[in-house]
């Protein structure tokens, strides 16, 4: 080998050990977030499924493992030894093409394998993939990068579930236990009230370049963005105590149909988990029952919610075009780490869409009908899982993530 031919080949390998280490470093990082997330939760909080929405924490520990035996180690890992036959069975949650699968609203029927036995479930997983990272010849580690980079971020989105799911089931306990005794709600940066004007024109929104997106974000394209006007800040509970004291819950003028019809149906009189008490309103949070804090975004309301209460201030919500071309162009305060901000977009494919082929192609195309696309991110989302192109959705009926909205005004 000539010293040029040499030291291409040491280069190259040396750039395999730099990716090797890096993805050591990410998946025990994120990793260990689940397990941060989850330490404060006993055995038995640990099992309960409060609806048929929401997940018990063991179930998300076990499925975000399961997730990477299923795509990762039983296609690539040599030798590699399944933890438990039965485990594909319980936690499979929707990827018909990878199996049957246990029925959703009956994950908190399984008391086994107990929280323990998932602990140890997680470990064996953990093992052989980091042995994989660490020992794939360079055509393999490159062929599952991929699967390990997807498998991080789905166990990201479990890790906000883990979050807002405990949080779902502590309220509905009487005594309303605290998931954190420090737990601070975070503090709005924004302080611009009004409205900011949206540059007319064609834009590009959707991913494109370096870095990892999911499906849904492309492909990047073009789209028309009239003249218009994107509040700067985000809804506040003062605010939304203003909407309830003009009989905002009460005025059926205000609402969709299908969003009238809920209101009758849930009773909502308020956000979710806001409570009364004698004539001053509390809301459950990570860290127990607190005062509604008037200064804060309002948060738990579902899409008919903000909906209706955009239509109340003479409004509507900002497509989600809108959304990123405002985020693109730093027009907007507070898009990530509060809130999810509701738009007025529904969930469909981006021109040209396809799913990937095989089991994963079911992780976000099937889903694209009949839900509502939500921009920025929450107090809940991890570290590093955010970006200006993501796509989170619901149901419209749907309050028990952190949701709240920022207005848009076509009246430019
Ligand atoms: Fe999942």
């Amino acid at each position: 080998m000539s010293r040029a031919a040499a030291s291409h080949a040491h280069r190259r390998s040396s750039i395999v050990e730099d990716s090797r280490r890096h993805w050591l470093d990410t998946y025990r990082t994120v990793r260990s977030e689940t397990e941060r997330r989850s330490a404060p939760l006993s055995p038995e909080d640990q099992a309960i499924q409060s609806m048929a929405d929401a997940s018990p924490t063991k179930w998300h520990r076990a499925h975000t493992t399961w997730f990477f035996e299923q795509f990762l180690l039983v296609p690539h890992g040599e030798n590699y030894r399944v933890f438990d036959e039965r485990f594909a069975f319980l936690f499979n949650s929707y990827y018909v093409a990878a199996g049957p699968r246990h029925a959703r609203p009956k994950r908190g029927l399984i008391t086994r394998p107990n929280a323990e036995e998932v602990a140890g479930y997680r470990a064996h997983v953990d093992r052989a993939v980091e042995e994989l990272i660490e020992h794939a010849p360079p055509a393999l580690l490159n062929e599952i990068i991929p699967i390990v980079e997807i498998g991080l971020h789905h166990e990201q989105q479990h890790q906000e579930l883990i979050l807002t799911d405990i949080l779902h089931a502590f309220a509905q306990n009487p005594t309303y236990p605290v998931y954190n005794a420090n737990w601070q709600a975070p503090r709005p940066q924004g302080n611009e009230s009004g409205f900011a004007a949206l540059p007319a024109g064609v834009h590009g929104i959707g991913h494109k370049g370096e870095g990892f997106s999911f499906d849904n974000e492309l492909p990047a394209h073009r789209v028309l963005v009239e003249r218009a006007r994107i509040a700067k800040s985000l809804v506040t509970n003062a605010e939304w105590l203003e909407f309830m004291a003009d009989g905002g819950y009460r005025t059926p003028a205000l609402w969709l149909s299908d969003g009238w019809a809920a209101v009758e149906a849930e009773g909502w009189i308020a956000p979710g988990y806001w409570q009364e008490q004698d004539g001053a309103w509390f809301m459950m949070t990570l860290g127990g029952v607190r005062p509604v804090d008037p200064g804060s975004p309002v948060s738990h309301v579902s899409y008919y919610e903000a909906d209706a209460f955009a239509r109340w201030k003479g409004k509507q919500l900002p497509s989600e075009a809108e959304w990123e071309v405002a985020l693109r162009h730093h027009l907007i305060a507070d898009a990530f780490g509060i809130v999810w901000q509701w738009t007025r977009s529904a969930y469909l494919p981006y021109p040209g869409y396809r799913p990937p082929a095989g089991a994963l192609g079911e992780y976000n195309g099937k889903f694209m009908v009949n839900q509502m696309v939500l921009r920025g991110s929450s107090l809940a989302t991890p570290e590093g899982h955010a970006r200006a192109t993501y796509r989170n959705f619901f149901y419209p009926s749907q309050r028990w993530q952190f949701t709240g909205l920022r207005l848009a005004d076509c009246d430019a």
